[in-house]
């Protein structure tokens, strides 16, 4: 159980993280909000890697600062932005992170492959990281981070820059590898957490904005999501009155929408809409375009 407790954090004069609380259980998070949020501040503390100005992380019990040598035994952590060992081959940088892990050097190989074959390079482990694409790059940092069987797996925008397919394999191994541990994935893309999460955080501004499960998260939004059919030149009004989530032109030139409406203004512009269960995108929009206008708008990139 990993718990952050009235966590603040400054950079200067600005305010970046906002009296935080909460308390991860094992199974997946999502720890979704726009670019600037506070995502990777926020992991960066409860990794032990920068120091917030008032508050406390722990594990079961312990702050992670106290016993930061034994909590450092059962996390594992893919930051952001990372330098690779490009010379080394995939076996061999494994290797060298066990070894700075504290592994003993009898257990280091048996690790190494089992990490490599659960990102599925296993194959591959003999070559170069220089010759890696980035989605084996990204793969190769998830894989040292899994070295130990950590109980605890921070990840920080896992699949950014990667393509559709390189993310849909990244999604489901991070949910094989789920079982009996807390797994924290920050990201903005929303599909790289949904169905996979068990809890949903979304973090706006340095704030917890709402949290739960992504059927509480979407059945809050009841009575607000619906479909419709209109003319494409109507768009542009209705835009102004409602969060579109979903466009998609029809042959007969016009749209079919999926919006997000807050009151019933939008009846005007639109002569038949059906209401819908709202999905996570949906509410990862209603969430942020309540804080800034239309903030939401990379949300579901994919
Ligand atoms: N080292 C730093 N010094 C000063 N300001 C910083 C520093 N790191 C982050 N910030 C600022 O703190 C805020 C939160 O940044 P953070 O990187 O935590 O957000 P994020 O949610 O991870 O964003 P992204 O999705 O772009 O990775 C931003 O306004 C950022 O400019
Ligand atoms: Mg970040």
């Amino acid at each position: 159980m990993l718990e952050i407790k009235s966590l603040n954090k400054s950079y200067g004069k600005k305010k970046v993280l906002f009296d935080l609380n909460y308390t991860f259980e094992d199974g997946v998070y999502g720890l979704l909000g726009p670019n600037g949020a506070g995502k990777s501040t926020l992991i960066q503390i409860m990794t032990g890697n920068l120091i917030c100005d008032s508050g406390s992380v722990s594990y079961c019990g312990k702050d992670i600062r106290k016993h930061s040598r034994e909590y450092r035994q059962v996390l594992g952590y893919v930051p952001q932005l990372q330098g690779m060992y490009e010379m080394f081959t995939a076996f061999q940088f494994l290797s060298y992170m066990a070894a700075l892990k504290g592994i003993p050097k009898q257990k280091i190989p048996l690790e190494a492959e089992a990490a490599l074959e659960i990102v599925g390079l296993l194959d591959v482990a003999g070559k170069k990281l220089s010759t890696y694409s980035g989605g084996m790059k990204q793969r190769i940092l998830i894989a040292q981070a899994l070295l130990g069987q950590p109980k605890v797996l921070i990840l920080d925008e896992p699949t950014a820059g990667l393509d559709p397919k390189e993310r849909i394999k990244i999604r489901n191994f991070i949910s094989r590898i789920a079982e009996e541990r807390t797994v924290i994935i920050a990201t903005h893309v929303v599909s790289d957490v949904d169905s996979i999460a068990k809890e949903i955080l979304l973090l706006g501004e340095g704030r917890i904005r709402r949290h739960g499960s992504i059927q509480e998260l979407c059945s809050q939004l009841s009575g607000q999501v619906y479909e419709a059919r209109i003319k494409s030149e109507a768009l542009e009004k209705l835009e102004e009155r409602v969060v579109i989530s979903n466009i998609q032109e029809l042959p007969d030139s016009t749209i079919q929408v999926r919006f997000i409406a807050k009151d019933e203004n939008f009846r005007g512009l639109v002569t038949e809409a059906a209401e819908v269960s709202a999905n996570l995108q949906e509410v990862y929009l209603s969430a942020f375009s309540e804080q800034d206008g239309r903030s939401g708008e990379n949300a579901g990139a994919v």
